[in-house]
This record gives C-alpha cells, sequence and structure tokens, in this order.
C-alpha cells in the first residue's frame, strides 16, 4: 500500500473561505452580444490607429499613468490629485473598499444592483446591508435614508442603476451625501452617457463623494481595462496609497486620449442607443412584455418562469442576453442590452420568434 501524506493547504481568511467565485457567464459570444451591456459595435476608428502605432519600446517599458490622468482630469474640469486611473470601475471598487472598510464598517447597497460591490465588500471585515428596492425597482431612497447608522462606512449607488437601468435623482444623492457624513458615497456613473446626469460637479463642495466613470461601455474599451475615481484630495490621497501603480497598462494608456479626443464619435454612439432604446421599449411593449424605465444601454424584461429557456432560445437565434432572475427582487427578469437600432431590429425579430416559440410550448402543456 503506497504511504499516506497528510496535505496540509493554508487556509484563507475566514471572510474569503465563505465566499463563493464569481464566474460571468462569458463562454462563446460570436453572436449578437446583448448580456454584457458592452458596446456592441467599435470604439472610435481613431483608437485603432493608435493601437496600430504602438511600439515595442511601448510594451517593455512599465506604464505611466499620471500624465494620462491630468488630461483625464482636465477633460471632466477637475484638478489632477482629484483623479485616478484603474483598471476598469471594478479595480476602482475594490481599491475603495479596501482603503477605507474595516472590522465592524456596515456597507449599504441599495439592491438589486452591481454585482461586483457584494464581492468586493464580502472579501473585507465589513458587513454588508443590502437595502431592497420595491417592485417597481425604483431607487429606495427612504429606506436607504433609514438604514443610515454611526457604522455606515461606505454607500455604493450605480446611477443609473444595473440591472434596473432606474435612476436616483441629484438631490436625493446630495442629501445622502449629507446625511452620512462619516460615510464615503460612491455613485457609480458607469452608464452615465446614456442618462446625462452627474454628480461630478459637487465634488468640490461635498467631502465625503466619490464618483466612478468607466471607459467599457459607450466608449467601447470593456477589453482594455479602463476606468477612474474621481474625489477629493483628502480622499483621494488614500487612495493612491493602496493603488498598484501599474495596474492600468501601456495600451490603454496610449489609446486613452485618443478615445477622449474623438467626441464626435462618443456622441455619435449615444444617439444611436438612445434612439435603439426608444424602439425597442416600444416593440416590447407592443408585445405586451413587462419591462423597468431605463436609463442606460440596456433594459430590464420580466420574462416569467421560463426566463431560462427564453436565455437559450434567443442564444439559439444568435441573440446573448442576460439572466437576472436570481437578483433580488428580480424573479423571472432577463436584461437584454441596448445596441445599435439595426442590431435591435434584429434582436426584436429573434424576441417575437422566440415569444411565439414559449406561447406554442404553454399551449402544448
Ligand atoms: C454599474 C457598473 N459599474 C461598473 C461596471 C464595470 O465596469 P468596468 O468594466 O470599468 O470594470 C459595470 C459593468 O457591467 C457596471 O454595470
Amino acid at each position: 500500500m503506497p504511504e499516506q501524506t497528510t496535505i496540509f493547504s493554508p487556509r484563507p481568511r475566514r471572510r474569503v473561505q465563505r465566499m463563493k467565485e464569481y464566474h460571468p457567464p462569458l463562454g462563446s459570444r460570436d453572436a449578437l452580444r446583448l448580456d454584457f451591456n458592452e458596446n456592441t459595435l467599435a470604439c472610435s476608428p481613431k483608437v485603432r490607429e493608435v493601437l496600430g502605432r504602438i511600439s515595442t519600446g511601448d510594451l517593455t517599458r512599465y506604464p505611466e499613468r499620471e500624465p494620462v490622468e491630468g488630461l483625464v482630469a482636465a477633460h471632466l474640469g477637475l484638478m489632477p490629485a482629484q483623479v485616478v486611473l484603474t483598471n476598469g470601475v471594478d479595480e476602482a471598487i475594490h481599491v475603495l473598499f479596501e482603503t477605507f472598510l474595516e472590522a465592524g464598517d456596515e456597507v449599504l447597497l441599495p439592491v438589486p444592483t452591481y454585482t461586483m460591490y457584494e464581492v468586493y465588500a464580502s472579501s473585507t471585515d465589513a458587513r454588508v446591508v443590502a437595502i431592497q428596492a420595491a417592485a417597481d425597482l425604483q431607487f429606495p431612497f427612504e429606506r436607504l435614508l433609514a438604514a443610515i447608522s454611526p457604522r455606515t462606512k461606505i454607500i455604493a449607488i450605480a446611477n443609473p442603476n444595473s440591472p434596473s437601468g432606474s435612476v436616483a435623482t441629484r438631490s436625493q444623492l446630495i442629501e445622502l451625501v449629507r446625511r452620512a457624513p462619516q460615510a464615503v458615497l460612491l455613485i457609480d456613473e458607469a452608464y452615465f452617457h446614456f442618462h446625462g446626469e452627474s454628480v461630478i460637479d459637487q465634488l468640490d463642495a461635498l467631502s465625503n463623494l466619490v464618483v466612478a466613470r468607466t471607459f467599457s461601455k459607450a466608449y467601447g474599451l470593456a477589453g482594455l481595462r479602463l476606468g477612474l475615481l474621481a474625489g477629493p484630495v483628502s480622499l483621494m490621497q488614500w487612495i493612491r496609497r493602496v493603488l498598484s501603480p501599474y495596474s492600468v497598462n501601456s495600451l490603454a494608456l496610449a489609446c486613452l486620449p485618443a478615445a477622449l479626443e474623438d467626441a464626435a464619435y462618443l456622441e455619435w454612439y449615444v444617439e444611436e442607443v438612445v434612439a435603439a432604446r426608444a424602439e425597442f421599449e416600444a416593440v416590447l411593449d407592443a408585445a405586451q412584455i413587462r419591462r423597468w424605465p431605463s436609463h442606460a444601454n440596456f433594459v430590464l424584461v420580466d420574462i416569467g418562469p421560463r426566463h431560462a429557456e427564453f436565455v437559450q432560445r434567443m442564444r439559439t437565434a444568435n441573440v446573448l442576453v442576460r439572466d437576472r432572475s436570481s437578483d433580488p427582487g428580480c424573479d423571472g427578469c432577463v436584461r437584454m442590452t441596448i445596441g445599435t437600432r439595426q442590431q435591435m431590429r434584429n434582436a426584436a425579430a429573434a424576441l417575437s420568434e422566440t415569444m411565439a416559440a414559449l406561447r406554442a410550448g404553454n399551449e402544448a402543456q
């Protein structure tokens, strides 16, 4: 008999042992991608040109963030010390939580919302306090106010929110900042371009407000991983201590100025999506599919108990959509990204076939 050996495996922190791995359903995505709220078409052609000019020297050097941070800050009307670039907003959330959360702190999350807030909060020693939206999935302002306690350290709000597409008003957000002076209020404006309203102009006035923006959505650069945090210098100085100096890579830094400069491309894409959203919402209404009003580049629809079959049938029709039925308060729901008008006309055709197939299945039962 072979000799038995005991294998000792180091244990991670208890909080990590309790976490589940978050595995987004990426897989094979060679179809119309309406599943991850990306730009469904392309980034600016000016960004492609920059990529074509990347040299070996650019690749051998460590990336330098500061010069590009200065450009981004100027673009937003801020001082360079008020902005940090990050490896997507995901890294911004992670670093913010690592910087501020200690044992005994509370993170308030209005839910349903973006999954990664909970993932990153769970790996700290803080406690997550979820505040459930009502059935209309509107921003639960009053409930959130009531949940603020002396232990509240971070309040994370996606505005517009995902997967609901709902928004909080400026005055609600400003009121929250004032009512929780001991906490950092993170306003994640990943979908800002499709909504048009921001609180970034409040950064000088409110010392506990931090705003996140991404280049993954309207700009079409999800693969480059580029995001930012903007906030008062008094908070950003702590975040810079935790952030890796090299987490934003050279390709991303080289492309960012071109992406910012091509305002015409961004404007065109956003107008296209907003027009497509109105057209597609009308299609959903005509088909009597329940939906929530959206201020972003996606719409949440209520498919009911056969949501998984719906997602599968849409995939067979070459359209990828995202099952959100396990999000709190989203039973039976599916989220569909809005692309261009032509793409959404194709999606509408697939939707109509899929709904007919589901209805036929229902009748046969
Ligand atoms: C609200 C919200 N914030 C952040 C992100 C992620 O952004 P990034 O790609 O910059 O990490 C997403 C992506 O879906 C999102 O929905």
